[in-house]
């Protein structure tokens, strides 16, 4: 479990990280930072950031997260999780950046956490870093799903982890291609295999090649 101090922010933080699937995050950053880099996909408000961040404060690191900031499909007004405290008054758009820095800087990670702003493809297709662990949280439709998984898998190096988060088998327990577009491609690609599973997380490791080499 994280320090108590942490723990309170990442219970009072906006966003979607029960505490048992955080724990789980924050465990496998224990033990993957002191090797590289640690990456999340869909910021949000710093929730996640926040566990992964408690981890990078115990044993040194640090954590790039990427997000536009602009919410997912259900974050937009009229879809079920969308919050109306979260738009930008002059835009008339979403607008979470400012509630993470908040949040983050309010926990004291500043100097751990790493904001990356922009599209998830957009970065990635620059990104060049070997990962540690990568976590992928991003948006939950087939297309940015898709370009998750295409993006940034291949950048976790030989014995990194890929976390995934919202993991359904069974359609009736939520949305599928966090399921169908990256876990069961990754699996199948051969360079990843499973090592935890908490709720709706799966912890895959990387079993073969390494960093920059492309993940079919
Ligand atoms: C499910 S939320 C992340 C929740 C967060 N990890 C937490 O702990 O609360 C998904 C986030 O992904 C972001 N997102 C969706 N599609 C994206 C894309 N193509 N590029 C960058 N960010 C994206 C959204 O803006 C949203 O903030």
């Amino acid at each position: 479990m994280i320090p108590d101090d942490l723990l309170a922010h990442a219970r009072a933080a906006k966003g979607f990280m029960p505490e048992d699937e955080g724990s789980c995050l924050h465990r496998w950053a224990r033990e993957q930072l002191p090797h590289g880099p640690a990456l999340e996909v869909g910021t949000y408000c710093g929730k996640s950031a926040i566990w992964l961040g408690a981890a990078a404060r115990e044993v040194g690191g640090a954590v790039f997260t990427v997000d536009h900031h602009r919410g997912s499909e259900e974050n937009q007004a009229g879809w079920e999780h969308h919050d109306d405290t979260l738009v930008d008054g002059e835009l008339g758009v979403m607008d979470t950046l400012p509630t993470f820095r908040r949040t983050i800087a309010a926990a004291g990670l500043e100097d751990q956490v790493v904001a990356v702003v922009g599209r998830s493809g957009t970065v990635g297709a620059w990104w060049r870093t070997p990962l540690s662990l990568l976590f992928i949280d991003g948006g939950h439709g087939v297309e940015p799903a898709r370009t998750d998984y295409l993006t940034w898998p291949r950048w976790v190096a030989a014995g990194g982890v890929l976390a995934i988060h919202d993991v359904f088998p069974d359609p009736a327990d939520g949305g599928r291609p966090p399921y169908e577009e990256i876990y069961l491609p990754a699996l199948a690609s051969g360079a990843f295999s499973e090592v935890d599973a908490v709720g709706s997380m799966r912890v895959l490791r990387r079993t073969a090649g390494d960093a920059g080499d492309l993940v079919a």
